[in-house]
């Protein structure tokens, strides 16, 4: 795997592979690696002749107070992992690289879309995502690029700059990935210590009652967003940010639930902000 930590190395490289006819997938990242990334690279490995791998703790997607500094990292670690997974490429700039003294560009997406849920929780972190996503499309000149439905919020945005701004790639969304008892995969579990990773599970509990209750005919939002925030609260460490039903395409706002909704939860477990979602799909 070869190993680029500037824009022209990385830029030359990926224009040399397009030149030689291959389909490049790029698979954005902030790295310290884990199951849910790795099945990002294994999707962009079976639907792309080359894979290029992007690990940068974008610091303007941090607001002030979150956990920049701490966010873990291990380039190491993650390179190896990435090369056992068959990535050709890893992009892993400076800060300085991305973003040298008098930058001044940013890209947006403004809207329902990005005022809501992470949005609304975390002002200024969607803007930081969608400019350095539009940043790694232009270094790594993806026909593809791979995107966790985890971040649901995320991946909703970037697909609609992506159409909006007309950049000639397609976005392709990779299902969550979950630990053995539900907990999805993230890298900030690794802040939890062992008490609190028994609560954080009523996270996905919480979700999986909330669709039950969808099954079983109970079509009015409100009740359901109770029934997720009364298991949430049974974790004496949860704290929630938010636990909403919102319509699946289009973030627009659902009372009663009817085709596609995604349920969305940020809750912090101690000083740990986690999010979960699930899509249901009722006739
Ligand atoms: O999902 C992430 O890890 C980040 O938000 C991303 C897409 C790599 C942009 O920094």
């Amino acid at each position: 795997m070869q190993i680029f930590k500037t824009i022209a190395e990385m830029q030359t490289w990926c224009r040399e592979q397009k030149r030689q006819g291959q389909t490049i997938g790029l698979v954005p990242t902030m790295g310290y690696l884990h199951a849910g990334h790795l099945a990002l690279a294994r999707a962009a490995r079976s639907q792309c002749d080359t894979v290029v791998v992007s690990i940068f703790v974008n610091p303007i997607q941090f607001g002030v107070g979150e956990d920049f500094e701490d966010y873990p990292r291990d380039l190491e670690k993650d390179s190896q992992l990435l090369a056992d997974a068959g990535v050709d490429a890893l992009f892993a700039p400076s800060i300085r690289e991305m973003y040298p003294p008098g930058y001044n560009s940013y890209v947006e997406v403004t809207g329902e879309i990005t005022g809501k849920l992470c949005g609304r929780s975390r002002p200024g972190h969607f803007r930081g995502v969608t400019t350095v996503v539009s940043k790694l499309f232009n270094i790594c000149l993806p026909d593809l690029a791979f995107f966790g439905q985890k971040d649901a919020q995320q991946v909703m945005i970037i697909e609609k700059m992506a159409k909006e701004l007309n950049f000639p790639l397609q976005i392709v969304r990779v299902p969550i990935v979950r630990e053995a008892d539900g907990l999805a995969m993230s890298s900030r579990n690794v802040y939890l210590n062992p008490e609190q990773r028994k609560q954080a599970l009523v996270l996905s509990q919480s979700l999986q009652q909330a669709q039950e209750l969808i099954r079983a005919g109970e079509r009015d939002a409100g009740k359901v967003k109770q029934l997720m925030c009364t298991t949430i609260n049974s974790s004496p460490e949860a704290n929630i940010d938010y636990a909403e039903i919102y319509d699946a395409d289009d973030l627009a706002d659902v009372d009663e639930i009817q085709g596609r909704v995604l349920l969305a939860l940020a809750v912090r477990i101690g000083t740990t902000r986690l999010i979960d979602n699930l899509i249901v799909e009722v006739q």
